[in-house]
């Protein structure tokens, strides 16, 4: 895989609410490829974020990279149609979150969005074998979903490169993504697992310099 194919995707879930036009606008100025977008719902996972209206915020405020919203949400099909509409570039979602996985795929795409499915760390890939091939990425979460700043769940690693194998074996078009205790310390394992975008919330906006950071992330994956 060639460098350039390496995407860095923040999640705004660890940047100041309070002020997030300009933490996104200044994390993609620093060098970062995509917004991660985490939505949780207070019922698929405890937490509670943000919803399509701050999707829509950002467009408006003048965010262009793609938004890869991440929906932690049950049911998934209402806000399929009111991200789409926001403005996001990928939706993904968890598959037992949704009633019927298919019919929330088509859906995605029926907005010209890109569609993933997202596994837990405990979830199989067995439960995605049979749609991979009409996805646009898988999500693997490497930590259990739900909050920012947790640690990095060492065996999701194997499923890395199982995943991988499945998608280089039928030569898909399929980003294989990783979210969840992503930093400096680890974001070079995760690579040569196969992974090829990689999300990082705290290990990012925790830095005053997210440029330094970002760089660093970039030239470590591209020393594999
Ligand atoms: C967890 C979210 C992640 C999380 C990543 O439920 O899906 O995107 O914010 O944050 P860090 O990188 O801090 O683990
Ligand atoms: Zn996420």
């Amino acid at each position: 895989m060639s460098n350039k194919d390496y995407i860095i995707a923040p999640s705004i879930l660890s940047a100041n609410f309070a002020r997030l036009g300009e933490d996104s606008k200044s994390v993609i100025d620093s060098g970062a490829d995509w917004i991660h977008f985490d939505v949780m719902d207070n019922h698929y996972v405890p937490n509670l974020t943000i919803g399509p209206m701050v999707c829509k915020a950002l467009r408006e405020y003048g965010i262009q990279a793609p938004i890869d919203t991440h929906l932690m949400v049950e049911p998934v099909d209402q806000l399929i149609e009111s991200f789409a509409v926001a403005g996001s570039t990928y939706i993904t979602f968890h598959p037992e979150a949704s009633d019927d996985v298919q019919k929330s795929i088509d859906l995605i795409k029926s907005y010209k969005c890109k569609a993933g499915l997202v596994l837990n760390p405990a979830t199989p890939v067995s439960l995605i074998e049979d749609k991979i091939d009409q996805l646009d990425m898988v999500l693997l979460m490497s930590v259990n979903p739900g909050f920012g700043g947790q640690k990095f769940i060492d065996s999701v690693l194997e499923k890395v490169s199982e995943v991988r194998s499945i998608i280089d074996r039928n030569n898909f078009k399929i980003r294989l993504e990783v979210d969840g205790g992503i930093n400096l310390s680890n974001i070079a394992r995760v690579a040569s697992e196969g992974a090829d975008t990689f999300v990082a919330g705290s290990a990012i906006f925790g830095e005053e310099d997210y440029s330094e950071v970002i760089q660093k992330m970039r030239s470590s994956i591209d020393a594999i």
